[in-house]
């Protein structure tokens, strides 16, 4: 395999076509714009409960409000249904970039028998036609990224209306999480990190209260440097997976994801299986989140993920823009 430096300019211009590198650098920017398209969308609560509807790129915004929310569960729907026991005071948020993905249109469709509040987050598509038509509220974030590269439009509309709606309490939160991008240098962390992984099948384990954004560093190494990455949390995988460093079948490399505010005995837990994996001549690095806030944390964490697989990407010699096995599946459906 070609060894791609990324001080070769040229080459990275190749491979990265569309441009990827500068949809992940300007999340600030769309953070931003968040804030400022959803300032007027304005929900009526309270809600008991939310229900995050939404697959790949765009589904992932739910899981990591889930981990941010505490007044309120949140609950994950993948599937083509929704769950028997929303009622009218849940809360489902129908969040779908393109607007068109079959599983979101499915559970819009049976959003239309429930009683509850709906909310939609899309750039277009039926999903922009049914909000209209049914008088949803909706954020309209603008087009033209791939749906993974649109998290800071996405996520962010959804905490500003929750915001808006008295449901969560983190506008001063929002602020501090775009200074924690812009001011933090992630770049040559992300490039050590992918250096590293090259080769190696990527193994994410976070402290519970992160396992969304173990699930979007997985993700994003399977979309954007076409690998498998697997993800799981401490302790969980303490009592299962722990076991499979015994006979490995593979090369592996291991984050760990953690704060220096999680359960002391998790943090006993991360040293211990670093010590057991190290034995077992796995390589790892820890990642202990800073920042003001839990959202400053995640985002960065985030953000740092975003550019790892990016840069193994580039490592492969594969565009991080082209998903043709996803489209395929779904040209094979339209058929
Ligand atoms: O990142 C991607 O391109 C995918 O994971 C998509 O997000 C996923 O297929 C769902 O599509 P959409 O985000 O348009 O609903």
């Amino acid at each position: 395999m070609i060894r791609v430096t990324i001080m070769d300019e040229d080459r990275i211009r190749d491979i990265d076509e569309a441009n990827m590198l500068k949809d992940i650098t300007s999340m600030p920017d769309h953070i931003r714009e968040a804030a400022e398209i959803s300032k007027k969308v304005r929900l009526e609560g309270p809600f008991k409960s939310i229900f995050s509807v939404g697959m790949g790129g765009s589904g992932i915004a739910g899981e990591l409000l889930g981990d941010l929310v505490d007044r309120v569960p949140v609950f994950l729907c993948r599937d083509y249904e929704l769950p028997k026991f929303i009622n009218k005071d849940s809360l489902i948020i129908l969040n779908s970039y393109s607007g068109n993905t079959e599983e979101t249109l499915a559970c819009a469709k049976a959003a239309l028998k429930t009683k509850a509040n709906v909310l939609v987050i899309t750039s277009g598509g039926r999903l922009l036609e049914m909000a209209k038509k049914h008088t949803w509220a909706f954020v309209n974030i603008p087009s033209g990224l791939r749906p993974r590269a649109s998290l800071g439009y996405q996520l962010f509309s959804i905490l500003c209306v929750l915001s808006n709606s008295g449901v969560v309490n983190l506008s001063t939160d929002i602020g501090k999480a775009v200074e924690a991008l812009e001011k933090g240098s992630f770049k040559d962390k992300a490039i050590s990190l992918a250096e590293k992984m090259k080769g190696r099948i990527p193994l994410i384990y976070s402290s519970p209260q992160y396992s969304s954004v173990a699930v979007r560093w997985k993700a994003q190494l399977n979309e954007n440097a076409k690998i498998h990455a697997f993800a799981n949390i401490i302790p969980e995988m303490n009592h299962n997976e722990i076991m499979g460093f015994t006979k490995l079948l593979a090369e592996h490399y291991v984050v760990f994801i953690r704060d220096e505010q999680d359960n002391k005995r998790i943090i006993e837990r991360v040293r211990i299986t670093k010590k057991i994996i190290t034995n077992c001549g796995v390589d790892s690095t820890e990642l202990v989140l800073k920042g003001s806030s839990k959202l400053s944390k995640m985002i960065t964490a985030v953000h740092v993920g975003d550019l790892v697989s990016y840069y193994l990407a580039l490592e492969y010699g594969v565009d991080p823009s082209v998903n043709h096995l996803i489209d395929e599946i779904k040209r094979e459906l339209t058929k």
